[in-house]
């Protein structure tokens, strides 16, 4: 259980919804952005982001400290670190991804998608001069998370045809 949402999957007021069509296939992630950048500037980047979270409209999800809002991001680094193209360092540290099992507990509409994508878009955006991220790969890595992003929705915006 996660100490900072606790909200066990069948307490969830809203039915788990799941996006037609299953996980999107969408191009890799060239290992370039890894090799570039390396671990040590892949967790700055996903502090950066994990701070722009913290101070989102979606923040009520994360941790509220900046310690375990930190961690939180060490974690999401790891899953970076191989996204990226580099070694398996999250599946080595915490096991099996199963992300979309992984964010159930937490209630993921599409605006909540828009409002964490916003903050990665505004990472993105500092990554080539602040941690430098290849900028001709900026594209794919966007591409990528918005298209991987969309398995992470697991209920329905309110207000919006069943
Ligand atoms: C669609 C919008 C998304 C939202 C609102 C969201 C939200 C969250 C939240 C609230 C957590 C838990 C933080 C904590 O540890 O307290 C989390 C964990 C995590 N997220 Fe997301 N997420 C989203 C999309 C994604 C995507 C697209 C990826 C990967 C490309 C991702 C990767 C991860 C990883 C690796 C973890 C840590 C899982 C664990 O080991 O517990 N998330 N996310």
């Amino acid at each position: 259980m996660n100490i900072h949402n606790p909200l066990p999957n069948h307490e969830r007021d809203e039915p788990v919804y799941t996006p037609p069509g299953g996980p999107p296939q969408t191009d890799r992630i060239p290992a370039a952005v890894y090799e570039q950048m390396g671990e040590e500037n892949i967790t700055r980047f996903t502090h950066a982001f994990y701070t722009r979270l913290g101070q989102s409209s979606i923040a009520h999800m994360f941790p509220k400290s900046e310690k375990n809002l930190m961690r939180a991001a060490d974690k999401s680094a790891a899953m970076f670190v191989f996204l990226f193209g580099g070694p398996h360092a999250y599946q080595q540290r915490y096991g099996q991804p199963m992300l979309r099992a992984r964010h159930i507990p937490f209630v993921i509409d599409e605006p909540a998608r828009q409002e964490w994508l916003r903050c990665y878009r505004e990472t993105l955006d500092e990554a080539s001069e602040k941690f430098n991220m290849p900028n001709e790969h900026i594209d794919a890595v966007w591409k990528f998370i918005s298209d991987f992003s969309t398995w992470m929705v697991n209920a329905q915006t309110p207000g919006t045809p069943k």
